[in-house]
């Protein structure tokens, strides 16, 4: 791939396993609306948290060099257990640059807890990589307690976010890292905010709640604005597309509109399998 500096009015890049990835691409928006984004969700193979961290390796990447084989000016890993799988080689493998969702979190986390005990929740695939774990070591004054949820990607691409099933598995969840004495609780799973209230109701009101979303949002910011590349005035209206691996476009962009509001008009099928990937 070419080193030249990447179009500043290209769109942005943005990707997750299914609509989870929106959280981010939601707050981007508030942040930077004049940008353009392409979002796409691999809802064809969501959820990618059971599965081995080798296939989510191979589906990021295949995704992440159709965004770029698209223009993109950046690459943003709207996904816990995806940025825990390719960060290292999509670092080295685009000259774009790449912005994920661990790194800005865990500072965000480090900063806020008072008492240093940090509770953290994401999926199997991200809590086994100890992509968190890693990054907390080098803050060995912080107590670091973590539980893999897999029910709660299931529940939130269901569109179930409430009710008493939800809060059941949300105690279920959390009972254990609530009796550790946590102030903090990572939400380590970007599917995660859409479950804020019920996962509210389990840790109470003195828990703070760090997302990935907000926190990945100021890493854009700061990131394009250092590497010049924030979009010109005068480049017309930005344009946000949506592409989704699944058949069914039309359960993603009611998803969309029901949990975020986001007014979606139309959903690109993007087929996969189409971009030959190195072994
Ligand atoms: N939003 C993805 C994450 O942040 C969900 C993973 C999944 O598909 O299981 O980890």
């Amino acid at each position: 791939m070419s080193s030249q500096q990447p179009d500043a009015s290209a769109p942005i890049g943005v990707f997750d396993s299914g609509v989870g990835g929106l959280t981010v691409a939601r707050a981007i928006h508030d942040q930077l609306p004049g940008e353009s984004m392409i979002y796409v969700g691999d809802t064809a193979r969501t959820p990618y948290g059971p599965r081995p961290i080798a296939d989510v390796r191979r589906f990021a990447l295949e995704i992440l060099d159709g965004l770029v084989e698209q223009g993109v000016k950046m690459l943003v890993i709207a996904c816990n257990t995806a940025s825990a799988a390719v960060l290292r080689d999509a670092r080295e493998r685009y000259d774009v640059p790449v912005v994920e969702v661990i790194g800005p979190t865990v500072r965000s986390a480090a900063s806020i807890t008072r008492n240093r005990r940090v509770g953290l929740i994401g999926t199997q695939g991200t809590i086994q990589s100890r992509a968190y774990d890693d990054l907390f070591a080098m803050r060995p004054e912080i107590a670091l307690s973590s539980a893999a949820c897999p029910r709660f990607v299931d529940l939130v691409e269901a569109g179930e976010t409430s009710g008493p099933a939800v809060h059941e598995v949300a105690q279920q969840y959390l009972a254990p890292l609530v009796a550790q004495g946590i102030d903090t609780l990572v939400l380590g799973c970007t599917h995660y905010p859409f479950l804020r209230g019920a996962i509210r109701q389990v840790v109470g009101p003195d828990v703070a709640l760090v997302s990935s979303d907000i926190e990945t949002a100021n890493a854009v910011f700061q990131v394009l604005t250092e590497l010049q590349l924030l979009r010109p005035p005068g480049s017309g209206e930005p344009e946000l597309r949506y592409e989704a691996t699944g058949e069914d476009t039309a359960a993603f962009v009611e998803l969309a509109r029901r949990m975020l509001g986001i007014g979606i008009d139309a959903v690109d099928r993007l087929e996969t399998g189409a971009i030959r990937l190195p072994n």
